[in-house]
């Protein structure tokens, strides 16, 4: 066992570099907040500092929001995209912690859509669509060559601003990516329905009518359909563009207490318009404004004390 002090914001630079070798089983210790961190592989231990971050340290580009240390679960380094001449995403640099809700935000064509749709790769089959930079998960490079991009889209999850179920049944909606992929059937295709739909807190309302046309079901509901669809592939990561924008109040608060239990089990990323959403459902919030990344932070720390002037004036609604 080799056993390292090292300053909190040096871990995660370290344990993406040595992940990529999948030897090392590193175990981090976070003086600082008292918790342990494992990832697998076999012997490296990390203990860290409680020493304050040093803002001149070259490692610490990203930092974290201090105090709630984790292991990147999504990391962007310097992240450009194009669509022909526009310039879409500009050296976006964002940590996305696991098991957490990050929140994105900012004014409209800000990039908030393209940056999420970059994560499992959507914006590839866009005419004249060009990256540079990396998005990396589990580290990962997704942009990387010899990717599988449907493994990455089984493992990442996405539900879209309007409800799209299919023009199948409740029960054929959430069994339909177990089914293609052929990875379940029978009773552990039901048991995999059923999980799912409790997963989306859908469970009660539709276990009678399982049969039924999805088009049967309410906005809200048809929503919380298609995220038992995406909870059936059994993802690690939800991605979440505007999902209650099409919704009334009552549809909107039931998808918001399901993002907060979603967070037990996966890391979500939720692209919201609505600054009190953010604020309600999220741990962590990053601030877009053309395609740049003005501020990510602690949602709390972010909304009560923004750094950027920019931020405060978008919180405070003097633009949007
Ligand atoms: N498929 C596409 N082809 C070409 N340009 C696109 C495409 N999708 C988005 N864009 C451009 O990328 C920029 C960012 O768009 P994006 O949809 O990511 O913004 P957004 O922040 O999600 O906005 P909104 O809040 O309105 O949804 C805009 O200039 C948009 O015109
Ligand atoms: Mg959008």
């Amino acid at each position: 066992m080799l056993a390292l002090q090292v300053c909190s914001l040096m871990v995660n630079y370290i344990i993406n570099s040595l992940s990529k070798q999948n030897i090392y089983k590193i175990i981090v210790y976070d003086a600082y907040c008292g918790n342990q961190y494992n990832q697998t592989g076999s012997q490296l231990h990390l203990y860290v500092s409680s020493r304050p971050p040093c803002r001149k340290n070259r490692l610490t580009l990203n930092p974290h929001p201090w105090g709630k240390m984790n292991l990147g679960k999504i990391q962007t380094k310097k992240f450009n995209l194009w669509f022909k001449n526009n310039h879409v995403l500009k050296d976006v640099d964002l940590e996305i912690q696991e098991k957490a809700v990050t929140a994105i935000m900012g004014p409209s064509g800000c990039g908030k859509s393209t940056l999420l749709r970059s994560i499992n790769r959507m914006n590839d089959l866009i005419n004249g669509c060009k990256t540079s930079g990396e998005i990396v998960f589990d580290g990962l490079n997704i942009y990387g060559d010899g990717n599988n991009v449907y493994d990455l889209r089984r493992r990442i999850g996405m539900v879209f601003q309007k409800p799209n179920p299919f023009p199948k049944s409740i029960f054929e909606n959430v069994a339909f990516g177990p089914r293609i992929h052929n990875t379940a059937k029978g009773e552990k295709l039901k048991e995999i329905v059923e999980n799912s739909l409790r997963g989306a807190a859908l469970w009660d309302e539709v276990k009678d009518r399982l049969h039924e046309s999805a088009f049967c079901l309410s906005g809200g509901q048809q929503q919380r359909l298609c995220i038992a669809r995406a909870l059936a592939a059994e993802p690690e990561l939800i991605l979440m563009d505007e999902p209650c924008s099409a919704l009334d109040p009552a549809a909107t608060s039931k998808i918001e207490t399901l993002i907060g239990t979603l967070k037990e089990k996966y890391t979500v990323i939720v692209v919201t318009h609505n600054l009190q959403q953010a604020l309600r459902v999220s741990d962590f919030t990053a601030f877009m404004y053309v395609g740049e990344l003005v501020e990510f932070n602690d949602t709390k720390v972010l909304f009560e004390r923004p750094r950027s002037e920019l931020t405060a004036n978008y919180i405070n609604g003097k633009f949007g």
